[in-house]
């Protein structure tokens, strides 16, 4: 199968590129490498120093034979989106390319519109770009678990059967996101449903939880190969952020109470379930989604696991929670459907947090121990974060 990967230079777009090369099919990546750009505008870098995207493909080829084609170009190019896809011709499109922090859309205006702008408008072309060049395309779009929010009612698989005043209906699951950047996926699956209903469109909305992990089995094989982990306050995974602070002997630091529970996944699940979901495709016309998530935690528990599987000692310190966000709430996700297509599940109970530990222990001295304090108030109109002057966001 010939797999187009948007976002293939990001944290987990490029292992999931190697994955699918590696289970053979004809892979090409794209990225504008907009994530390298946020990291110089807020002054913070990937804990694992990572390879230009072309030191990455050659150290693919020569490890394991096989090429990656790599297309440099902003999806938001609707000219540059469709003629990479007309060019490469795939049966298959993964999308991660997309501003993917939370923190990062609350900044100020300019950040939310960046945000708002970058995503709905790269995910129109692509679904134009699908139209035109070959409806039979299978858009697989990365959607998050934090569009749902935390309804007090059982989190669905995208849809919800509804009774209304005798009625009966299939209507999209009803969604109440937390921050800008999660609206800007709500507002993208809206968008791609519509191209599915009204132009028989094929997709897969893969509505994932939060990743941790750093490493797969194909970039471990080079440290050329080797992808992001991010641990700073704006563009850091909190399992990951935990995992340095236990390194340096500093407490894991929990917002709140710790009672937000989130769902979340092993770096190796994801790619694994992109895998899956690419080699058996919706059909002309649906809208499939996917909770991509194999188990939900609280915040207070990943702090456990983390401090417990810590061979010294860890502790833990509450921070004023600078999110908007439920404290106690109900949370219920039903996450068979990529179980049900072969996922076997890495749970954090059983996962080798060690790596982690190994990674965090290897890079300690790249640790920038202020990018990790939270800089961004949702209740703030503009956020004192550490972004440089000379390259703010666009909008
Ligand atoms: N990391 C997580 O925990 C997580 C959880 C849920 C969902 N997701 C989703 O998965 C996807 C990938 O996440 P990630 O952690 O790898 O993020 P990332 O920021 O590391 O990667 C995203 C990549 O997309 C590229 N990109 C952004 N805008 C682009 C544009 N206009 N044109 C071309 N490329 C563009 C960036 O340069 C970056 O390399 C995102 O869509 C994100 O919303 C991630």
């Amino acid at each position: 199968m010939r797999i187009l990967v948007l976002g293939g230079d990001g944290y987990l777009g490029w292992p999931t590129a190697l994955h699918l090369s590696d289970c053979g099919h004809e892979v090409a990546v794209a990225d504008n490498c907009a994530r390298r750009g946020y990291d110089h505008e807020l002054g913070v870098d990937s804990l694992v120093p990572i390879e230009s995207m072309q030191v990455r493909v050659d150290a693919w080829r020569e490890v394991s034979g096989r090429s990656i084609e790599w297309y440099f170009g902003d999806l938001v190019d609707a000219g540059f989106t469709t003629e990479m896809i007309r060019e490469f011709r795939p049966d298959t499109i993964v999308h991660f390319g997309e501003q993917r922090a939370a923190p990062y859309s609350m900044i100020d205006r300019a950040h939310a519109v960046y945000t708002q702008h970058n995503n709905v408008v790269g995910t129109l072309n692509v679904l134009f770009a699908i139209r035109e060049v070959d409806p039979e395309i299978h858009l697989v779009k990365l959607g998050t678990m934090g569009e749902y929010g935390t309804p007090n009612i059982d989190i669905e698989e995208g849809w919800l059967d509804v009774e209304h005043n005798g009625r009966r209906d299939r209507v999209l699951f009803p969604k109440k996101p937390g921050s800008f950047y999660h609206l800007s996926k709500v507002h993208d699956s809206h968008n791609i449903e519509f191209a599915c209903r009204v132009w028989g469109l094929r997709a897969t909305d893969l509505n994932q939880g939060v990743v941790y992990g750093q490493e797969t089995a194909q970039t471990v094989r080079d440290a050329r190969l080797a992808t992001r982990f991010d641990y700073d306050a704006v563009f850091g995974t909190v399992l990951n952020r935990f995992v340095i602070q236990a390194v340096l002997g500093h407490p894991l630091t929990v917002y709140g109470s710790g009672s937000q529970t989130r769902g979340l996944i092993d770096v190796r699940d994801t790619v694994e379930c992109i895998r899956l979901a690419s080699e058996s495709p919706a059909v002309a016309g649906e809208f499939r989604v996917f909770n991509q998530m194999t188990e939900s935690l609280s915040v207070a528990e990943i702090a456990k696991v983390v401090a417990g599987a810590f061979e010294g000692s860890a502790s833990v310190e509450q921070l004023d929670n600078p999110r908007v966000e439920q404290a106690e709430h109900y949370y219920n996700v039903r996450h068979t459907g990529l179980v049900e297509l072969g996922l076997q599940p890495h749970l954090l109970s059983e996962t080798l947090i060690e790596s982690l530990f190994r990674v965090a222990q290897r890079y300690r001295d790249r640790v920038d121990v202020a990018a990790m304090r939270p800089s961004v108030d949702w209740r703030a109109p503009s956020s004192p974060v550490r972004v440089r002057d000379d390259s703010a966001a666009q909008g």
